[in-house]
């Protein structure tokens, strides 16, 4: 099947590369002409574990390739993907349909047979209705129907979570739709990985749904961690006991300094505006967006007692700056909102993180970048592990400690345990909920 990718993100790039392994003809389409110069170049402009030998095999199997002509991509295309991003706009919290809305008329300007349109962006309810309304009033005589498909995939694990997904949710409203999307993804289906057919305003509001439960489940846990440090109990364990209960799973159960990202903070934003405007309150996820705010916030005054109170013309070395391992997206990481605090309270930071800089140096200022752990803790004097990367997960502790002017940390992800960090020589420990 002929697919058009309009939008070669870290969505867009991931599906068009993992359809085309699945046999589809896929030409992924981008406006930002330096993104498709390096893929066509063979280049991946993102960092994302696996995709790079994944897109070169494609290519040289000739199912795989790259444009900036949207029109020439859509003639002929039997799937059009919308893929383009919806951030936060400024202002108000609504996700902005702004490129959706474009990209919409734009295709409906290019097609020149019956194709399905279908939203992969996070999209508010009633968004396909109005990218089907905008690709009519382009082209009024096409014939088109629209789908929504939202993915649910992770940076850092997006090949295997495309590939080997929870469930796919599709919704659709006619029987033609419905072939061009079983065909799209016939490779999951014959693994009997589930589908969910729903109406299209409820894949809509699944994703939503989704990531708004998801990103309650970690407020929750940071929530219960800040009162475990006042009453004495320690959140890991906390967690462990009531994750084993199969209700509540084990997932996303790990305290740490807020959420972040490029879905979370936009999407729980967008869901509450959207139950503002259908006058039905999001309110617990309202509290949600608050609580994690609150929860930056206490990583800055934790960061700050181990300071003796005082941050001014201390040394501290951050490792990791990217809102999670293994990916280079630093949209709305919270090192953001930490970092910044630190270096307006007069604080020297210096930086490691294996993939974050290219991004990061430009939204951090006046942080001083260094290649590893070690040169980072050199002459530091509070280590903060802010980011889990597997390489800061088995540091030389004892190595650490000595190259810092006072051995202290701040672990911010539980990865080391207070024993063996005293044990190590370090004089100071906070984690977080323990
Ligand atoms: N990043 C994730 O982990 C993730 C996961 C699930 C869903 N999503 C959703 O997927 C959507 C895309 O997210 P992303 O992270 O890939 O965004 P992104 O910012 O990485 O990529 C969007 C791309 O679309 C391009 N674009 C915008 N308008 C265009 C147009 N008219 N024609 C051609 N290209 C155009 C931009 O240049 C950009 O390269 C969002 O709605 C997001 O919420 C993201």
């Amino acid at each position: 099947m002929r697919i058009a990718m309009i939008g070669t993100g870290y969505v867009g790039l991931v599906s068009g590369v993992c359809f085309s392994d699945f046999g589809h003809d896929v030409t992924c389409v981008d406006k930002d002409q330096t993104k498709i110069d390096r893929l066509l170049a063979g280049e991946v402009p993102i960092y994302e574990p696996g995709l790079e030998a994944l897109l070169a095999k494609n290519v040289a199997a000739g199912r795989l390739t790259f444009t900036t002509d949207l029109a020439e991509a859509v003639a002929g295309a039997e799937a059009v993907f919308i893929a383009v991003g919806t951030p936060t706009r400024r202002g108000d919290g609504h996700a902005d349909l702004s490129y959706v809305m474009a990209a919409a008329e734009e295709i409906g300007r290019a097609m020149n047979g019956y194709a399905v349109i279908v939203t992969k962006s996070t999209v508010p309810v009633g968004t396909n209705r109005k990218v089907a309304e905008a690709v009519r009033a382009a082209n009024p005589e096409v014939a088109f129907d629209v789908a929504s498909n939202p993915e649910f995939l992770r940076e850092g694990a997006a090949i295997d979570d495309f590939m080997r997904p929870d469930r796919v949710v599709v919704g659709v409203e006619t029987k033609r739709a419905k072939k061009v999307m079983a065909v799209l993804y016939r490779p999951l289906f014959l693994r009997d990985f589930p589908v969910v057919y729903t109406g299209l305003e409820s894949a809509e509001m699944i994703k939503y749904a989704a990531n708004a439960f998801l990103a309650t489940k970690i407020t929750f846990i940071n929530e219960i961690a800040a009162l475990c440090e006042r009453v004495g109990a320690d959140i890991k364990a906390v967690s462990r006991g009531i994750g084993m209960d199969g209700r509540i799973g084990d997932k996303f159960l790990h305290a740490g300094p807020g959420y972040g990202g490029s879905c979370f903070p936009k999407d729980t934003k967008a869901l509450a505006r959207i139950g503002q405007d259908h006058a039905v309150p999001m309110q617990i996820v309202e509290t949600v967006i608050k609580v994690n705010e609150e929860v930056k916030r206490r990583m800055i005054d934790k960061i700050t007692d181990l300071c003796d109170g005082a941050l001014r013309d201390k040394t501290i070395a951050v490792l990791g700056v990217t809102f999670k391992p293994n990916t280079d997206d630093m949209r709305d990481a919270p090192s953001l909102t930490i970092i910044p605090a630190l270096v307006g309270a007069g604080a020297r930071v210096k930086v490691s993180d294996p993939q974050g800089r290219h991004e990061g140096e430009a939204l951090l200022a006046g942080v001083k970048w260094v290649d590893n752990p070690y040169q980072a803790a050199t002459g530091a004097d509070l280590l903060v592990l802010l980011t889990e990367w597997n390489e800061f997960r088995a540091l030389d502790l004892r190595k650490v400690a000595k190259k810092m002017a006072q051995p202290r940390i701040a672990d911010l992800r539980n990865i080391y345990d207070r024993d063996e960090v005293f044990g190590a020589g370090f004089s100071h420990y906070a984690g977080v909920g323990r």
